[in-house]
């Protein structure tokens, strides 16, 4: 949000007040003097008038985790263990998902506190293909493939899913990409054809990819390229 807006939001100040303010240098964003109203504000940004401190600066965070078997993508459930359980890192409450993954599905999971940016992750309008490692316990056939070109009807959300791009690995293998993350969208579309996923695992979202070193459960932060890439 520019500077200006940010500051004539706050009920104590007037537009006339922030241009004053501004020409006057009295405000400091993570510590510089600012005085034009276009500069940016982050939600992450502190900014300050004079010695007052009006939003606290935090870091921004972005950690990439390899998601094991057996726990849930919530912050809190009463009977199993949650993915926020495999964080330790002080701040781990402020931290959200981008792209929850059922109980048993494995790979990669992005957590952070920037709610801009794992929107661009998530949202089907930017259209990241998010890859997915499926086997099945039937054979899957090549009707498959035009079939989820084409897109499926899911009634509940009354809508038909993007086209998807589906790779055959083995008879009961496949590699598939999705641009959407609907409620057990992969499974929904296996469904359709009455074949159940036995094994899914997330291995990239949009450029981010699974790190190799990662085993399950364990976690590291994004490198600032992989976070500039979304
Ligand atoms: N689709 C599913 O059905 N499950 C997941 O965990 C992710 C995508």
């Amino acid at each position: 949000m520019r500077l200006d807006r940010f500051l004539s939001n706050l009920p104590r100040f007037n537009r006339q007040q922030v241009r004053l303010l501004l020409v006057q240098k009295r405000i400091r964003v993570d510590g510089l003097i600012i005085g034009d109203p276009h500069h940016e504000v982050r939600e992450f940004s502190q900014v300050e008038v004079d010695d007052e401190v009006l939003q606290a600066g935090r870091p921004p965070r972005y950690l990439m985790l390899h998601k094991p078997e057996g726990c849930v993508s919530a912050t809190r459930d009463p009977q199993h263990r949650t993915v926020l359980e495999l964080i330790d890192e002080p701040d781990v409450l402020e931290l959200h998902i981008a792209g929850r993954l059922d109980f048993n599905t494995t790979g990669l999971m992005i957590l952070t506190n920037d709610g801009q940016w794992s929107r661009r992750l998530t949202q089907p309008q930017t259209k990241l293909p998010k890859v997915y490692y499926v086997e099945t316990e039937q054979l899957i056939g090549p009707e498959y493939v035009e079939t989820f070109a084409r897109g499926l009807y899911f009634a509940f959300e009354d809508l038909t899913t993007q086209p998807a791009t589906l790779e055959l690995l083995g008879p009961r293998s496949a590699r598939l990409s999705i641009v959407e993350g609907r409620y057990h969208q992969v499974k929904r579309m296996f469904g359709h054809f009455d074949n159940k996923v036995l094994r899914l695992h997330r291995e990239a979202m949009g450029p981010l990819m699974l790190d190799e070193h990662l085993a399950p459960g364990q976690y590291r932060p994004l490198r600032a390229e992989e976070i500039e890439r979304i």
